[in-house]
């Protein structure tokens, strides 16, 4: 088809263009008539230029225009002009184009939605019509804002002298952590490759190879289950580096964000990042993961209470756990008992058993359990928690772990109610965490998990630990938290064969376990492995942060649902009969 080719875009006129003749090509993205004149919007990726035309000077452009509909492709071609009702909301504003010829260059059906960033859908139809989800401008936004990143990431490393190696996607499954993607092997029959949960295992031996510097955009693939911050496949800068300690990682990332904000956002950020213990951020935040745009620190009352006639919190001291609160500053009458027991079913979905809770009002408190604390008590409960009048306390009394959780998420459920995440939309907040524990212990299998992973090493001061005592042995691993999403982490990594099977035993693998899994890495070690560490960023999580939004999807093209189908293409979905007899594969219907 031979078409007059646009000769400038639809996000690029301005008033210095007045009087030129130009094409344009695009979608419309509407058309008003408004008798005396026609108006037909016209988008591109580059924006959306008025183009109009005048009935009265072309009737034949008005009658054949009635053929336009919304997402016809068209060429257009006209003059540009200035607007005599400017629109000051878009770069094209000052000007329209009159129009004196067009073509359709091809029809669209009447789309299922509109493609207008204010409309509210459902997500279930954007996913389904991707294709006409993606021309919003929001979206286009994000994906471009995505390419950004894309650029300033080569850029800097390869700056920095990293180069970018490709690792495999088919490799072998060796699940900690998420469940693996598996691909059955057809010449191999009965046995399957994994889809990496990320190039963790090859970037290390690539370091013991001598690259020195890697760096790679890597998709990862993780069976886990979904959350509006987390898809089955997913993108990570992965990133590391030989002969360096903690100190180097985390100053190559902070030199990267430097220059990522500044480059998409204009926004000067200060280096060094502020640093926080797991621990402190746990007592202080309940999360190891916190938002710092805002304050609201919890703090730990155990020795206030440890004598209280309250049995539930005397309990939980008593049996080694924690009495916490959380002061929600101003919120006594925002809460009433109703909503407090809305916030108590949301306390349990984090393991809570219940929610006790105190307001003050006139130098009173008023709560149910008030009567069991003596007023010296009371007294030191409110210097703590610097509590005044108007103040409501939110009271954790669980393990640990199960008490900050609670008071933490509490801390962000409330703060998005109260509207106070919205006020602070537009700061940013970094910071790593370290100093994290070694292991994990997990109730359900009852042993020790890694808590980064199996190859992070433990700090030398706490090795003498980690015979008796594993779970007091610190990890040499840190994460990258802003606004309080962990959009990155990482860890100084395991160099000694020996130390390697050491971790590996603690881990509850068997010397057979552990060749037979990850014999490879254990020879590798074994050949003059250098010191070495890195650190993967979340590039999904790193592009919803600096656009702003809290959902995964909004920067990912074609992006699952949160049970893991991709509504467009229809996947996953069964496949013929004979493909599977190649694999030798047999399905059986539960
Ligand atoms: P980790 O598992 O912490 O570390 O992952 C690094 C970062 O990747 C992002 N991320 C995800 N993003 C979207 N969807 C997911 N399902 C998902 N899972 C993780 C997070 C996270 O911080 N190999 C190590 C890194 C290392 O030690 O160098 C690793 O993968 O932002
Ligand atoms: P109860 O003694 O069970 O009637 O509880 C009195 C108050 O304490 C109620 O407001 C409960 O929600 C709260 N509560 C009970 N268990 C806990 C707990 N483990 N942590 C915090 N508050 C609790």
């Amino acid at each position: 088809m031979i078409f007059p080719k646009r000769t400038c875009t639809c996000g690029e006129l301005r008033k210095e263009n007045e009087n030129i003749e130009v094409v344009l090509n695009g979608w419309v993205s509407g058309v008003r008539d408004l008798g005396g004149l026609i108006f037909i919007d016209l988008r591109d990726r580059y924006g959306l230029t008025q183009i109009v035309i005048e009935p009265e000077n072309r009737p034949d452009l008005a009658e054949r225009a009635k053929e336009l509909k919304s997402e016809f492709v068209i060429w257009a071609k006209g003059k540009v002009r200035l607007r005599s009702n400017p629109n000051p909301n878009i770069p094209t504003g000052l000007i329209e184009v009159l129009l004196e010829d067009y073509g359709v260059l091809n029809k669209s059906q009447l789309p299922p939605f509109e493609i207008d960033d204010s409309i509210e859908l459902q997500e279930e139809t954007r996913l389904k019509y991707r294709f006409l989800d993606l021309r919003r401008p929001s979206l286009q936004k994000n994906l471009i804002l995505r390419n950004e990143l894309y650029q300033i990431m080569h850029k800097y490393y390869y700056e920095n002298n990293f180069i970018e190696i490709e690792t495999p996607f088919f490799m072998k499954s060796t699940p900690e952590g998420a469940r693996d993607f598996l691909v059955p092997s057809r010449i191999h029959k009965g046995k399957f490759y994994a889809l990496p949960q990320s190039p963790q295992l090859y970037k290390q031996i690539l370091m013991i190879s001598g690259f020195d510097r890697y760096v790679q955009i890597a998709k990862c693939f993780r069976d886990e289950d979904l959350r509006a911050d987390r898809q089955p496949e997913f993108t990570q800068i992965d990133v590391e580096m030989s002969f360096i300690d903690e100190e180097d990682i985390i100053k190559m990332t902070e030199g990267f964000f430097k220059l990522l904000w500044k480059e998409t956002l204009g926004i000067d950020i200060q280096t060094p990042f502020q640093r926080m213990s797991y621990k402190d951020a746990m007592e202080k935040y309940g999360s190891d993961k916190p938002d710092l745009r805002f304050g609201w620190e919890l703090k730990d009352i155990s020795d206030l209470v440890n004598n209280c006639e309250f049995k539930v919190f005397t309990d939980a001291v008593n049996n080694g756990g924690t009495v916490a609160v959380l002061n929600v500053k101003g919120c006594a009458e925002t809460y009433s008992r109703k909503k407090i027991d809305e916030l108590t079913e949301f306390a349990k979905k984090y393991g809570a058993k219940g929610l006790a809770w105190m307001k003050l009002a006139d130098g009173q408190v008023n709560s149910p359990i008030a009567k069991f604390f003596k007023k010296e008590e009371l007294d030191a409960v409110i210097e703590r928690t610097e509590a005044k009048d108007g103040d409501l306390l939110l009271f954790g009394s669980d393990k640990w772990t199960t008490c900050f959780t609670v008071l933490g998420a509490l801390r962000l459920e409330i703060a998005r109610q109260t509207g106070l995440l919205e006020s602070v939309r537009d700061k940013f907040a970094f910071l790593w965490v370290v100093d994290f524990p070694l292991f994990e212990y997990d109730e359900e299998s009852k042993r020790y998990v890694a808590m980064h992973h199996p190859f992070t090493s433990p700090k030398f001061e706490d090795m003498q630990f980690i015979d008796d005592n594993p779970g007091k042995v610190r990890a040499r691993a840190y994460d990258i938290v802003v606004n309080g999403a962990e959009v990155g982490g990482g860890s100084i990594r395991i160099h000694d064969t020996d130390v390697q099977q050491k971790m590996f035993k603690l881990l509850g693998l068997t010397q057979e376990e552990a060749n037979s899994k990850f014999g490879f890495l254990l020879d590798a070690l074994k050949y003059g492995a250098p010191p070495h560490g890195g650190i993967a960023l979340g590039l999904d999580r790193l592009v919803m942060t600096l656009a702003g939004t809290e959902n995964i999807r909004n920067v990912i093209a074609f992006p699952k649902t949160t049970s893991g189908l991709s509504l467009m293409d229809g996947s996953p979905s069964t496949v013929d009969e004979e493909q599977l007899k190649e694999l030798g594969i047999k399905i059986i219907n539960n």
